[in-house]
Formats: C-alpha cells, sequence, structure tokens
C-alpha cells in the first residue's frame, strides 16, 4: 500500500497564519501537522508516500526532506492550484500506479491512529473505505448516510441540511477503482473535484463502500480553535522532562518539557506544557496548556491555553489566554505607563481585549 498524503490548498480559513505558511505546518504540541499525519502513515507500515503540495511546496520540503528521518520515501506531487481533494488523486495516477492507497489529508489529527481500520480494508479490500465520525453540525464536511449494516448509501459534500450527524474523516483507503471515479466526476458547485463525489459515484455503480465509525480522537486543525483544542488535547498525553536550565526560583508543576537551551527563570510552570529550545521564560506563569515554540522571550507575564510560535516575544502581559500567536510575533505593554492599546496587526488577524 501506498499513501498520498495532501499539503496543498489555500488555507483561507486559518489565515493570517497561512499568508505566511503552509497550515499544514502549524505545530501542535511543537511538531507540525503534517509530520504528526506522516508519522500516522508510517504506523500502518507504509513507506512510500506522494505528499501533494501547492505554491508552498518549498517550505513543506524544508521541513520533511526526503522522508527519510521519518522512515519514509517521499516523493512529491505539485498540483498547479487546489482543484479538489479528487483533483489530487488525478495527479498521483503515475506515483500511486495500480497499488492500493490510504488518502490522508495533512490537516487532520487522529492521535490515536487508524491501523484498526487499515486491517479491516486489508481483510475485506472494499472499492472504498471511508472513515466517519459523529460530530453535532456535520455541515462543514462531507457528511456519509449509512444503511442498517453500516453500508455506504450516501455521501454529500458539505450539505446545507445534513441526513446524518456523519461527518467524512480526512483518512480514505482506496483501491485503484477510485481512478475510474475520479475520471467520471464533474466540479462541484465550489468549482472543485470532490472525492466525496468520487466516493459517491463508486456506491452509485454498485462497488462495495464501507463506513468505519471511528473512535478515538479527531480534529480537523482548519480552524484557530480547532488548533489549539488539538493543541489541549495532545499535551494532556504529555510526559514532562527537563533539558533545559530551571533556576532555583522557578516551580514546575505536572508535566513540563524544557527543551534543549531553554531557560526559566523566577517562573511558574503548569503542565502540560512544553517551553521550546532557546526559549527564556523569566518572571512569568506559563501554562496549563501552553506550547512555546523555539527561541520565544516571555518576560513578566503570564500565558494559558495558547501557542505561541518560534521566536514569539511576550513582554508584560498580565493574562493571555486560548491565544495563537504567528512567528516573531511581538506582544506586550509599552511599560511607558501608557493608557491606551496600540496594534500593529496585519491581514485578517484577530484581537480580542478586556473594554
Ligand atoms: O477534514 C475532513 C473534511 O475534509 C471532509 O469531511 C470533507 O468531506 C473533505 O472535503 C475535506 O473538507 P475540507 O473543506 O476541510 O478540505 P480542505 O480544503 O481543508 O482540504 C483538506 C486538505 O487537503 C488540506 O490539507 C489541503 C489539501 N488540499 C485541498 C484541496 C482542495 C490539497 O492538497 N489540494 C486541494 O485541491
Amino acid at each position: 500500500m501506498k499513501a498520498l498524503v495532501l499539503a496543498g490548498g489555500s488555507g483561507t480559513r486559518l489565515r493570517p497564519f497561512s499568508y505566511s505558511m503552509p497550515k499544514q505546518l502549524i505545530p501542535i504540541a511543537n511538531t507540525p501537522v503534517l509530520v504528526h499525519v506522516l508519522r500516522a502513515v508510517r504506523d500502518l507500515g507504509v513507506t512510500k508516500v506522494g505528499v501533494v503540495v501547492g505554491d508552498r511546496g518549498p517550505e513543506i520540503e524544508a521541513v520533511l526532506g526526503d522522508g527519510s528521518r521519518l522512515g519514509l520515501r517521499i516523493t512529491y506531487l505539485h498540483q498547479d492550484a487546489p482543484r479538489g481533494l479528487a483533483h489530487t488523486v488525478s495527479i498521483a495516477r503515475d506515483f500511486l500506479g495500480e497499488d492500493d492507497f490510504v488518502m490522508y489529508l495533512g490537516d487532520n489529527m487522529l492521535p490515536d491512529g487508524v491501523t484498526g481500520i487499515a486491517a479491516e480494508f486489508a481483510a475485506h479490500r472494499p472499492a472504498a473505505q471511508v472513515v466517519v465520525y459523529k460530530v453535532p453540525d456535520p455541515r462543514s464536511f462531507g457528511v456519509a448516510e449509512l444503511g442498517p449494516d453500516g453500508e455506504v448509501l450516501r455521501l454529500v459534500e458539505k450539505p446545507r441540511e445534513p441526513r446524518s450527524d456523519l461527518a467524512l474523516v480526512g483518512v480514505y483507503f482506496f483501491t485503484p477503482a477510485i481512478h475510474a471515479a475520479v475520471d467520471a466526476i464533474e466540479p462541484s458547485e465550489r468549482g472543485e473535484l470532490e472525492i466525496t463525489d468520487a466516493v459517491q459515484w463508486l456506491v452509485s455503480s454498485g462497488a462495495d463502500v464501507r463506513a468505519s465509525q471511528y473512535g478515538g480522537y479527531w480534529k480537523d486543525t482548519g480552524t484557530v480553535e480547532d488548533v489549539l483544542a488539538c493543541n489541549r488535547h495532545l499535551l494532556d498525553g504529555l510526559t514532562g522532562h527537563v533539558e533545559g536550565h530551571v533556576d532555583a526560583g522557578s516551580v514546575l508543576v505536572g508535566e513540563v518539557v524544557v527543551e534543549a537551551g531553554a531557560r526559566v527563570l523566577r517562573s511558574r510552570i503548569e503542565g502540560p506544557a512544553i517551553i521550546g529550545a532557546g526559549t527564556v521564560v523569566e518572571r512569568s506563569r506559563v501554562g496549563p496548556h501552553t506550547s512555546l515554540g523555539r527561541g520565544c522571550r516571555v518576560t513578566g507575564s503570564r500565558l494559558e491555553g495558547s501557542i505561541a510560535l518560534d521566536e514569539v516575544s511576550v513582554t508584560g502581559v498580565r493574562d493571555l489566554r486560548d491565544s495563537l500567536i504567528g512567528r516573531a510575533a511581538s506582544v506586550g505593554t509599552t511599560g511607558r505607563g501608557a493608557d491606551h492599546h496600540r496594534l500593529v496587526v496585519g491581514d485578517h488577524a484577530r484581537v480580542e481585549v478586556v473594554a
């Protein structure tokens, strides 16, 4: 079996971050989402992976390289524009050949893995096996209707009026039967070749299409809220260790990782929390559920439930919560007794202040 991992797309819901980086490289528990995805693929025993990239391919290649560090062999497949999930299957046609494959969306996090579903697929080898998950409001997902024995009756992409509460998870197992389906479908209303329509085409032509209901944790990290929620979830499984320096005036509570070269000075870190390599936390309170990237500086501040990407600086901020702070951004007080706020904020940023 091969894998097709999707890391193109536009990431409009993750602006402003997606202006400066591919959304699949946003760190969750200090590791890019895409690396989590590739580890999950490796756990299936798959080594040949096609990674679909768009304009931001070079940044993704800089992080993943040829895949050898992850025990994988990566082939990069360039997509000229986000023409839909099924379009990526057609551009991967030569790479996939006549092999079965798992298609894994590069922004989907399933930290409990999908090995059980892969084994089910290998045992029965239906034309396609999709994964579904019960959600309260499935309107922003593909939605599946299943028959009494779990067979797929109908799939609709982002329906206005969903006929079930089963969302399609971004992991699909396919035999080469999917290629005829991809060739047969037309672009949807939003102008994309939808994988949901291709699987529906298989259902309509009488092929065996199965669904497995996922029992683990699943998050599509498409929005800031989803990224923060997923970060909390992963940090809840953290095991603490200290490689950096923690001075005598500091306290670590619970599971805390202090990476190499990081320094914690006169501060309290409440786990679960990660202090990234080379980051300095001074006279501050950090955590719980917070991860700081590399080379950050937090001084005289309190930060909770948040993610700071590399080289962020936070200075003199009393209580910052549930925040996602982009690379090298600085958040702080002027320190000159000013009685007003001053912002230098990029396009589509969001600032919430206490009045
Ligand atoms: O997360 C699950 C959902 O993923 C499913 O329920 C939907 O049925 C499925 O269509 C998909 O919906 P999204 O709207 O969330 O897909 P998104 O545009 O976010 O793309 C998913 C991943 O695929 C993301 O990493 C970007 C990448 N992508 C997307 C498109 C449209 C590509 O590489 N190329 C593309 O053309």
